[in-house]
């Protein structure tokens, strides 16, 4: 059972503003009745009407990828590079589904496709404050006063200091030269982590992104995955409920 202004703007008739709008003005049907109440929940065998056309209604499906490196996370590429799209079983594609968010070229890890443009929106939102973690392998040995400035945050542009939710010092291989970091960060600013470890001087060999708000890569091979378990997407969505002011 869904919300019926979330069915209509899924069935891209409009957004979900414009449909709550459309059902207080009394221009829906459902199943033959006028419904003007916006709570009201339908499922896949109610007929919707809006202005009195039938609305096909679709269905939303999540899938969490273990993204490989060398593979974009976009619906196509104009360079005609192979897409994260391309890593979906034909008939997974057939919903339009579509990254939340972006993983750079070389970064892998998790990454959530879905054609829920609400809970894309809300998780995207700067305001959910949705933790993100990275396994960072960094080039050379990073030392204690750095890791200290990256926790306390980093400039890296013009704007505002990006101010990390944790920091841990996993490995220092001094053999190889190389320091391996968890990084986790709420925002999700263009090539954030990359340009973290540059402000401290340093480069990033290897970036995986291991978790999403509660959820991680277990038993998901690097360049599969798997659809999101209802309650999953239950608690994904109550993690960004709106806050009432
Ligand atoms: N930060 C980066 O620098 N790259 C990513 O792909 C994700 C986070």
């Amino acid at each position: 059972m869904e919300r019926l202004q979330k069915v209509i703007a899924g069935a891209n008739v409009c957004s979900r503003r414009k449909a709550e709008a459309y059902i207080r003005e009394g221009r829906v049907k459902v199943n033959g009745n006028v419904v003007t109440e916006l709570g009201t929940k339908v499922d896949v065998s109610d007929v919707i009407e809006v202005d009195g056309k039938r609305i096909k209604q679709v269905l939303n499906v999540y899938y969490l990828m273990n993204k490989p490196t060398g593979v974009v996370s976009t619906t196509d590429d104009e360079k005609g590079r192979k897409t994260v799209i391309d890593l979906l079983d034909p008939a997974d594609r057939e919903l339009r589904v579509y990254p939340v968010g972006r993983l750079d070229f070389d970064t892998a890890g998790l990454l959530l496709l879905t054609n829920d443009g609400e809970l894309t929106e809300r998780l995207t939102h700067p305001r959910h404050d949705i933790e993100k973690e990275y396994l960072v392998r960094v080039d050379g040995i990073v030392i204690r006063n750095l890791i200290r400035t990256l926790r306390k945050g980093v400039k890296i542009d013009e704007g505002r200091l990006a101010v990390p939710k944790n920091v841990s010092l996993l490995e220092l291989d001094k053999k190889n030269q190389s320091t391996l970091l968890s990084i986790v960060i709420s925002e999700g600013r263009n090539k954030q982590v990359r340009r973290m470890i540059e402000a401290i001087g340093h480069q990033v060999k290897k970036l995986t992104r291991v978790r999403y708000d509660f959820l991680t890569l277990e038993g998901v091979e690097r360049g599969s995955y798997r659809p999101l378990k209802i309650h999953e997407i239950k608690r994904l969505y109550g993690h960004t409920v709106e806050k009432k002011s």
